[in-house]
């Protein structure tokens, strides 16, 4: 043997040994991460910041690349996305093993509401405010993914959205900073379960960091622009609570904020996220985000692109290939300190080594347990819960719903009838060898309900867009021979979701003309609107009796609307987002402050912050969502009328199901700072408790209130109290205020 030849033997049997030091049980992973650290060249740190697309599946612009494999044997890939399964995530991970430290890769998905079982869209499932199934939904999806080779997913996406022309609508919470930080946090905890490590969790990831949903005009990738106290107060609350909640890893965004690209904020990613958050997790850009930064002109090329990124605390360059070019002889060049790299690395190792890959890079491979979870019976039943509990009861004229189980003859209509993959929303992922078969379509929900003693007649009526009507005929006439109709239209499920934004949010097509037509036939209708946004459909809402917003409930709609459908479950889902009147009247949304002219009444706009020619309210406000049963709010009790600082006021309310069904009402508790030294919203929402009464029943429920609850940012960007009259206002919707006293803060 040549003596170079031994020397490279000596040096792989080096490595080796202090690879395996490094790996030993005893050693903290700081330690750990820090030994495998000291054995990396540089090319192999950048390496690790690297990661690339499988060729599965495309969520963005594919750069074709034929040398993956090669790239990863020589360690310049940390991680992968969109490789599925645990045979082909095997496969890419055998070929990390023969790289020469051996470090594991990371496969990272969008499991955004669902695996293989499908979630509704987690707009939908946010209708639900109920935190517990939120979290199930998540912790399913996370055993699923994670029996399947993941160990990363790119969710929760926690932005704020004011706008339903931003496509992305549906994969948020809605538009209170309140209600989505309590989401972000039960999803962040679904996810992750016990604690990263165990090989039914995965790392979560909180994006798109920040304000990405509030993209001028709601177009996708747009500029934001926006105050420093709006961002903090509205923007980031949901991804601070992702932090609390121990997210594993941050995703910065497409968009720039008053001119500086996300991905190239330094003011977002390292003094709010890294430092006063003290986050310590890493930061992924999103798709080619670093080298886009060209395209927003802050960075000439893909070497300025880098450095803005890298310097920012922007950990990993998801397939941009601006680190993987250019760091290097950005270190070199003295424009980046290596000590910078090594923080981004060390935070990725870190990941690697909680999730226990460094032990064995196999863990998430396991074909059984992938067989098992996929099947696993629990999960479908998770799945309609949550879909029953997303429904929003928008409208019951003369109580038309529940449908009588008298009903002889429905006639179903509708180009939503017999969609299958329609259900399962925008994000559903394509599992490699399932098919759709175990996806229940709403007419085969319907049918497994009703058996064979109710006859169902179905006819499609018209596509959802286009505008031909020679379906109406058939539709009429089957109408005519049933008792009731049921009319399920709306969007296609690609109409929302990324790069999905519209200028017009109506219902497409033809299909409220259709329901115009069946009007016709004086028969009870009851429409289901599909839709991964709010829509607009005014004349649905002002003419049809009974409405459900069935969103996109994902693998279990079917029998999920049809249990709401019959009364086996009674709505019970309040919206997390307003519906408007038009587009022009967007951005609606209910806490905006009162301005100097407010428009309080549509009697009297004289003058006062309106439009001339729309109500002053929109087609359905936050909160708002009917239930079979009715509520009766009475007793608001406060502990004590003035709250000391360091004090709290028990504020108690008691519920009463005034009607004949069991139930469960969303209780709402907003808060309004009648004078403070900056204008306050109308109203902001503070808590709020569901509870499930039986007909006839009563409970009393209680909420705290505290400083914290009544502060907000002073003109000088400190959280603040400021003493001073309070209204509490206890609701039903952020309308429909039930109850209502007030207090004093006082010094
Ligand atoms: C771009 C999207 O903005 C992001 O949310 C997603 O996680 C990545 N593509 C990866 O698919």
């Amino acid at each position: 043997m040549k003596k170079t030849a031994l020397n490279i033997l000596f040096i792989i049997v080096l490595n080796t040994f202090f690879l395996q030091i490094a790996l030993s049980q005893e050693k903290s992973i700081a330690q750990r991460v820090d030994s495998v650290l000291n054995l990396m060249t540089l090319d192999e740190k950048i390496g690790q910041l690297n990661q690339y697309n499988d060729d599965w599946t495309a969520t963005g612009p594919v750069t074709i690349d034929t040398s993956k494999a090669r790239q990863i044997q020589s360690g310049k890939v940390g991680s992968l996305l969109n490789c599925m399964g645990t045979e082909r995530t095997r496969s890419w991970q055998k070929i990390a093993m023969q790289s020469r430290l051996k470090i594991p890769l990371i496969f990272g998905q969008d499991v955004i509401h669902g695996y293989k079982t499908t979630f509704p869209i987690p707009l939908a499932e946010s209708c639900s405010w109920d935190l517990e199934a939120i979290e199930l939904s998540a912790r399913i999806s996370a055993t699923e993914a994670s029996a399947s080779g993941i160990n990363w997913t790119f969710a929760p996406m926690v932005d704020i959205a004011r706008d339903p022309r931003w496509g992305r609508v549906m994969e948020g919470a809605g538009e209170d900073p309140y209600l989505a930080s309590k989401i972000a946090y039960a999803r962040v905890k679904g996810f992750q379960g016990n604690k990263l490590g165990e090989t039914n969790s995965v790392m979560a990831c909180a994006k798109h960091f920040a304000a990405y949903g509030a993209a001028i005009g709601g177009r996708d990738y747009n500029s934001v622009d926006m105050s420093d106290r709006l961002l903090l107060e509205t923007y980031l609350p949901p991804f601070k609570a992702a932090v609390d909640a121990g997210v594993a890893t941050f995703m910065n965004s497409f968009n720039d904020i008053n001119g500086i690209p996300s991905t190239g904020n330094k003011y977002l990613q390292r003094d709010i996220l890294k430092g006063k958050w003290k986050f310590g997790g890493f930061v992924v850009s999103d798709w080619g985000s670093i080298g886009e930064m060209i395209n927003h002109g802050t960075v000439k090329n893909g070497y300025e692109a880098a450095l803005s990124a890298i310097t920012a605390g922007c950990d990993m360059d998801m397939e941009s290939r601006s680190y993987i070019n250019n760091l290097a002889q950005l270190v070199k060049n003295g424009k980046v300190p290596v000590a910078l790299v090594d923080d981004a690395v060390k935070r990725i190792l870190k990941k690697k080594f909680e999730l226990g890959l460094f032990d064995d890079p196999f863990r998430f491979c396991n074909s059984e347990r992938e067989q098992k979870e996929l099947n696993n019976p629990d999960h479908p039943i998770a799945a309609r819960d949550v879909a029953r509990k997303s429904i929003v009861l928008l409208k019951n004229q003369n109580r038309l719903l529940p449908l009588s189980k008298e009903i002889r003859t429905i006639a179903f209509i509708g180009p939503l009838v017999k969609a299958v993959n329609q259900n399962k929303g925008f994000w559903d992922v394509e599992v490699p060898g399932v098919d759709s078969s175990y996806v229940v379509s709403q007419w085969e929900g319907l049918q497994r309900k009703v058996g064979n003693k109710v006859k169902l007649l179905y006819a499609l009526g018209c596509s959802i867009e286009g505008d031909s009507k020679d379906g109406f005929g058939e539709a009429v006439n089957i109408a005519k021979q049933a008792d009731v109709v049921i009319l399920s239209i709306g969007e296609r499920r690609d109409m929302t979701g990324e790069a999905k934004s519209r200028s017009n949010i109506n219902i497409p097509g033809v299909q409220e003309e259709l329901l115009k037509a069946l009007l016709t036939t004086g028969k009870p209708i009851v429409v289901l609107i599909n839709a991964g946004r709010p829509l607009v459909f005014n004349y649905t809402a002002d003419n049809a009796p009974a409405i459900l917003s069935t969103w996109w409930l994902g693998s279990e709609a079917g029998n999920a609307i049809a249990d709401v459908l019959f009364g086996d479950y009674n709505p019970s889902a309040k919206l997390p987002i307003t519906f408007p009147l038009s587009v022009g009247q967007i951005p609606i949304y209910y806490n905006h402050f009162n301005t100097g002219r407010p428009a309080l009444s549509d009697d009297n706009r004289f003058y006062t912050s309106s439009y001339n020619d729309l109500s002053i309210w929109p087609k359905f406000e936050f909160g708002y969502g009917l239930s079979y049963t009715t509520f009766q709010y009475s007793n608001l009790h406060l502990s004590k009328k003035k709250l000391n600082y360091n004090d709290q006021i028990e504020v108690s309310v008691t519920i009463k199901n005034t009607g004949r069904y069991v139930g469960e009402e969303i209780v709402q508790l907003y808060l309004r700072d009648i004078v403070s030294s900056i204008a306050r919203p109308v109203e902001e929402l503070k808590d709020f408790k569901k509870l499930k009464l039986e007909a006839g029943q009563s409970e009393t429920i209680k909420f705290i209130i505290d400083r914290e609850k009544l502060s907000f940012y002073n003109q000088q960007l400190q959280w603040v109290a400021e003493p001073g009259e309070f209204d509490i206002m206890i609701g039903a919707s952020s309308r429909d205020i039930r109850l209502k006293d007030s207090f004093e803060l006082v010094e």
